[in-house]
């Protein structure tokens, strides 16, 4: 890996007045002549094998290099008549704020009326969805902003659920006192209720994997042992990449603590959270509207093992893990039906106004939240 890397750092080097981007694509600046970019649907993965699982059936023919978006993938890519454009973030939270900033502050688009379609593969708890399952959320929660104490020093400590507890809380049980923000985001209901009805006609022909998919599958309890369905439940974002019962657990109810018992966790990734704080950033001055995002998590693992199983590093190594395969085909299979219904029923979807709450735990956007409290500790 580190010798083309210096081969690349010495091109760039010697020829100063070359594009850093070796790119034959014309670069979205400012200063680009390039007309303004409209879509009526952006389709946003978060790395390559989500891209490709779209890219294999769309055809993109228009691709633009969009300063600020991951040097992995620094290209947005748009159909003919710029109807969906898509592009990748990179992973984790870093990335996917960085990225969708700068794709909503490119002065070539315009996305004040674009619908968002945040899409990719993640962990699922048996509990609630089984492998290739696919899932559409109204709240994501960002279960990562926490104090944690490695539980082998908590020995005095035995009823804490793990070492995690919220800022400003004194233990697991407590209630944040103090938020960065960002730790909890609510949808659109009812366009994501609408995501999940045309996801529904398709749940017949989802694809239900190999043998060992299977076989995994049916070591749960239901619904962990069902085929795949589409369902309507909340998402979970963290960069620590967890596994196991207990985080589990614990995350279950912790979802359910900060959204003052509204959410229901079933996915677990590493962006929705940081997505959705660029989105809801810009939607409060009007570059784009927070009410047209959906969020969409086909389930590519358990994020525990079945019982009686009882070494997790080797279930997390060596057991079949689920299926990416299958979470890849049903993502596409679904989320194509949620672009053609925008499509094909623009005004109506459009029509779609909320009648939740939409927005932060800061209530950055008005209205009335069902979550968070009225004050915290400010830092
Ligand atoms: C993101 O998800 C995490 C939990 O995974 C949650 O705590 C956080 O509030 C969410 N929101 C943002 C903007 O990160
Ligand atoms: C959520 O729960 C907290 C802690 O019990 C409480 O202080 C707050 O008022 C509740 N928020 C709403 C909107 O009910």
């Amino acid at each position: 890996m580190l010798l083309p890397f210096i081969l690349f750092l010495t091109t760039v080097i010697a020829s100063p007045l070359q594009t850093p981007l070796n790119t034959e694509y014309e670069i979205l600046s400012p200063y680009s002549s390039h007309r303004s970019i409209s879509p009526r649907v952006f389709i946003v993965t978060m790395f390559e094998p989500e891209e490709s699982a779209w890219t294999k059936h769309m055809n993109y023919v228009h691709h633009f290099v969009v300063p600020g978006l991951s040097p992995l993938h620094p290209q947005v890519h748009c159909t003919a008549d710029y109807q969906i454009c898509h592009f990748t973030t990179g992973e984790g939270e870093i990335n996917a704020a960085n990225s969708m900033m700068s794709i909503l502050l490119n002065p070539k688009f315009n996305l004040r009326d674009t619908f968002w379609l945040l899409n990719g593969i993640g962990g699922g708890t048996p509990t609630e969805v089984t492998t290739g399952s696919v899932t559409f959320a109204k709240y994501a929660i960002q279960v990562g902003l926490q104090y944690q104490i490695d539980p082998k020093e908590l020995t005095g400590y035995p009823d804490w659920p793990t070492g995690y507890f919220s800022y400003g809380a004194k233990d697991p049980w407590g209630y944040p006192d103090s938020v960065y923000g960002t730790e909890v985001f609510e949808l659109n209901e009812n366009l994501r209720d609408r995501a999940i009805a045309a996801g529904k006609r398709v749940e017949q022909s989802l694809d239900i994997g190999n043998d060992e998919n299977i076989a995994l599958r049916n070591q749960f309890p239901a619904p962990g042992n069902a085929k795949p369905f589409v369902k309507g439940c909340d998402v979970l974002t963290s960069d620590n990449y967890w596994i196991g019962e207990t985080f589990d657990n614990y995350f279950i109810e912790y979802s359910k603590l900060i959204t003052n018992g509204s959410a229901t966790y079933c996915s677990a990734a590493q962006e929705e959270n940081a997505t959705l704080e660029a989105i809801l950033r810009l939607s409060k001055f009007g570059y784009v509207n927070y009410e047209r995002v959906i969020v969409m998590r086909a389930i590519s693992n358990f994020v525990k093992a079945p019982e009686g199983f009882n070494d997790p590093v080797d279930f997390f190594h060596n057991y079949p893990k689920g299926g990416i395969e299958l979470s890849l085909n049903n993502l596409y299979k679904v989320g194509i039906e949620v672009v053609k219904d925008i499509l094909d029923n623009y005004d109506e979807v459009c029509a779609l106004k909320a009648s939740n709450y939409l927005g932060d735990i800061f209530g950055t956007l008005g209205g009335v939240r069902d979550f968070g409290k009225d004050k915290y500790t400010v830092h």
